[in-house]
């Protein structure tokens, strides 16, 4: 379970924004303002059976109320459901506050900001505060249609004509090599589902694009099927402590079975709650958090290995 602070908010608003995206506001019942938040925050939901993360995507200006947009995941694992079945207006969902793993970058310049789909809420966070801050940026939006685009009316009304869409069913298709040429020197921010942030992933390695440019949250676990565990050595750095995880347990699990306690939230590294640094070692990262920079130092102990003695720095 997550370390952070958890709240009892109240669904102050619920609409949907396309068939299968419920838009909820949330507001503390007694408290006017709510932990503060920067954009491509996320917040921790508790759900029937777990918990889930969903990007913040209102202004972090306004302290009163979080906004989150949650689609419905046929193919998930029911938190989504729970979430369309149980949240009403009036009803109390237990929340946590926000945790960032993918900040704006305040060093300026320019930015290009790619959304897909549900993945837009971080981006229009993002793109409210550049445009607040007169920033030079422009948001390209891939969807399969205008009536199935999350937030849509919400992003063309901070946006303007700083917003390309993407349709897939009107036959426009994002290319990532030409996006990729035109965005020669910004950073680039994505979030969206694996296909479209793997597209971009690999342009970005032919084209030589730098890494420390691109910045990008998903909001489903990586998929690596074929992936197959191997047990390894973990030194404590504090100690000298010696430990051995087998290749059908987490490093996490390993972690808290001899007391090294480290919160944790989606245990399919996603949200970012277990983070650990480390000091050595060939760590095999599976999470979908730590960007090319972090990873050089830290790791996500719930999905995240090592090939032979790992050193961490607890
Ligand atoms: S618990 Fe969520 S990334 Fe590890």
């Amino acid at each position: 379970m997550s370390d952070r602070l958890i709240m009892k908010l109240r669904v102050v608003g619920a609409r949907l924004t396309t068939p299968d995206v419920l838009m909820l506001d949330l507001q503390h019942p007694k408290r006017p303002a709510l932990p503060a938040w920067t954009a491509g925050a996320h917040v921790d939901v508790m759900v029937a059976g777990g918990v889930r993360q969903y990007s913040l995507w209102g202004d972090p200006e306004d302290r009163g109320r979080y906004r989150i947009a949650v689609k419905r995941e046929a193919g998930g694992r029911g938190g989504s459901k729970w979430i369309h079945d149980h949240a009403r207006e009036g009803s109390e969902l237990h929340v946590s506050a926000p945790r960032n793993h993918f900040g704006l970058d305040g060093k300026g310049g320019r930015y290009v900001l790619v959304a897909g789909g549900i993945g837009v809420t971080p981006i229009l966070a993002m793109a409210r505060v550049l445009a607040a801050g007169e920033a030079d940026f422009t948001v390209h939006y891939c969807a399969r249609n205008a009536a199935q685009a999350p937030l849509l009316d919400e992003l063309r009304a901070v946006c303007g004509d700083r917003l390309t869409t993407w349709f897939s069913q009107e036959g426009r298709r994002l290319d990532v090599h030409t996006l990729l040429a035109r965005a020669a020197g910004a950073e680039l921010y994505a979030c969206g589902p694996n296909s479209l942030t793997a597209a971009l992933e690999t342009a970005i390695a032919a084209q030589g694009f730098p890494a420390d440019l691109y910045h990008r949250e998903h909001f489903a676990a990586l998929s690596d099927a074929d992936f197959v565990p191997d047990s390894f050595e973990v030194v404590i750095t504090s100690s000298g402590r010696k430990l051995h995880v087998p290749a059908d347990r987490s490093l996490l699990e390993v972690l808290r079975d001899n007391h090294f306690v480290r919160g944790s939230s989606c245990e399919i590294g996603v949200c970012g709650s277990c983070e650990c640094g480390y000091v050595s070692g060939d760590v095999i990262h599976r999470d979908a958090v730590l960007g090319v920079k972090a990873r050089a130092s830290r790791l996500m102990p719930c999905v995240s290995r090592a090939r032979g003695s790992l050193t961490l720095d607890l």
